[in-house]
């Protein structure tokens, strides 16, 4: 059985957050359950491609608009990652280094959906399954269903995940031309709220429409962005299921990136060789907790309350704990993590960029790693912490309520608070502080988190399970 995943990111292609480590994990362990997965993602300018060798394994042209672009399909010639990887290139147009933030992101996105689809029908190709991931694909399941190019496929059934539902790739109908052959009959399918709107267009035409999370699929009904009454119409399309970890890379026995191995049973002089390490780099007191934030610096990820939360509790608690942050995004808030650390530069390192071995590093050596997420679908971050043998510190919301307990309740391991706010994160730090001063009741819980099983052996199976459901030959 065939499924193609079609995404913008995959690891270690391209990557800007977990949408890449899903696409990089799920269909390698789909191989193993004996489907046979396949990656398709834009071409980009980037290490993966130039170190690796690719085949030329098709080749065409396609209108976008009145533009007539080439396109190529490369094959990655080994299956190295556990799956095809298929990469798409047109010149001029998706051959770039950035995976977004190009001002013709739209016009990439569309000729990457139509560069794909005319590729599998001109070479007839029949995948059981085409599985979407973000709004860059949702025209797919509407391009099968109502282009007359590709009435062959149109029995095809489509998943569509949703990563993040606040970003639509909403897009005006002056635009309507770049999408071909269609029947104009079924336009409304494109619009929300006066525009075409891929990731509400993919919501009303995919077969199911998947979130990373349970709860997060109860959240889009209430928050997204103006799709909640969408989601609550189709809401009997839409399924749940929990991101996996690909315990291959992120594995704190084997990882190639940490300096100092350890596991279940070595983690306490493991995880201190680390911490000595990355203090060291970052001249920080290795003695003191360490509290660590990971991610894109953006409002979603509350990254706006850190520094002034971190400035409280430093106040509250001088000398008594150090703060690191690792990431990048809206200026404000990178400014006002730089000003922290100057003012700070005892308790406090910033490294304002992406660096994959670092986060790692910081995994591996950090005591406490926050997440006050004002929206998080699922979020990677908390569960590569407890792997490595580090508390969480999250908001109650989307996939962090679904994988982290309160080590106040029973079975608990994390630090749980409930609403994004400058107060909830000086209190989950004050009782950090306690935690790590507990040295017995914290390395209780450091072993506890790293037996959990939050592998993509559990989810990869639930995903099988909802194809086969859509497709009873199979
Ligand atoms: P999101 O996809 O919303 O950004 P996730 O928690 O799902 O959040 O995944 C984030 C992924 O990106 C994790 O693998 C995390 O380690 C990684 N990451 C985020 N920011 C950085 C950074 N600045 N440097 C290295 N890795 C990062
Ligand atoms: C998105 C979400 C994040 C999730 C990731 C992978 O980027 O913001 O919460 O973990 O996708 O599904």
């Amino acid at each position: 059985m065939r499924v193609f995943h079609l995404s913008a990111e995959c690891y270690p292609v391209a990557k800007v957050g977990g949408l890449a480590d899903v696409v990089g994990a799920l269909p390698k362990y789909q191989n193993q359950l004996g489907w046979q997965a396949a990656v398709v993602m834009p071409y980009y300018e980037r290490k993966f491609v130039q170190e690796n060798e690719f085949d030329i394994v098709f080749a065409a042209s396609t209108l976008l608009g009145t533009r007539r672009l080439f396109f190529e399909i490369l094959k990655e010639k080994t299956d190295k990652l556990g799956f095809e990887l298929f990469l798409i290139r047109i010149p001029g147009l998706i051959d770039r280094t950035e995976v977004y933030q190009y001002p013709d992101e739209t016009e990439q996105f569309v000729a990457f959906q139509i560069a794909f689809l005319d590729w599998i029908s001109y070479s007839q190709q029949s995948p059981d399954v085409i599985h979407c991931h973000d709004h860059h694909t949702g025209l797919v399941p509407f391009l099968l269903q109502c282009s007359r190019l590709y009435t062959r496929l149109a029995n095809t059934p489509t998943v569509f995940t949703i990563h993040n539902g606040q970003y639509h790739g909403a897009f005006g109908w002056d635009k309507l031309s770049y999408l071909p052959e269609i029947d104009l009959s079924k336009t409304g399918l494109l619009d929300w709220a006066g525009a075409i709107n891929p990731l509400a267009t993919a919501v009303k035409c995919c077969w199911r429409y998947t979130t990373v999370s349970p709860t997060y699929l109860h959240e889009l009904s209430i928050s997204s962005n103006g799709l909640e009454f969408l989601f609550h119409m189709e809401s009997s399309k839409g399924v749940g299921i929990l991101n996996g970890i690909d315990t291959a890379v992120w594995n704190p026995k084997t990882d190639p990136m940490l300096p100092a191995k350890f596991d279940v049973k070595t983690f306490v002089k493991g995880k201190q060789a680390n911490k000595q390490l990355l203090c060291e780099r970052f001249n920080l007191s290795p003695e003191a907790p360490l509290i660590v934030f990971i991610g894109r610096l953006v409002g979603e990820k509350g990254a706006d309350l850190i520094a002034t939360a971190m400035e409280e509790s430093f106040n509250e608690h001088p000398g008594q704990f150090n703060f690191l942050a690792l990431g990048a995004g809206e200026k404000e808030n990178e400014t006002e993590l730089i000003e922290l650390r100057d003012f700070y530069p005892e308790q406090c390192a910033v490294f304002i960029g992406y660096d994959e071995p670092l986060a790692h590093l910081i995994y591996a050596g950090a005591d406490f790693l926050l997440m006050p997420s004002r929206v998080e679908p699922c979020g990677l971050n908390q569960l590569y912490s407890l792997r490595y043998g580090t508390v969480p510190i999250v908001r109650n919301t989307g996939g962090l309520h679904d994988s982290v307990i309160d080590f106040g309740d029973e079975g608990g391991y994390g630090i749980r608070f409930n609403h994004a706010s400058v107060e909830d994160i000086c209190t989950s730090v004050t009782r950090a502080i306690a935690l790590y001063n507990n040295t017995k009741h914290l390395n209780t819980l450091r072993k506890l988190m790293m037996g959990l099983d939050f592998s993509w052996d559990r989810s990869a199976n639930r995903y099988i399970t909802l194809y086969e459901s859509l497709n009873p030959t199979i």
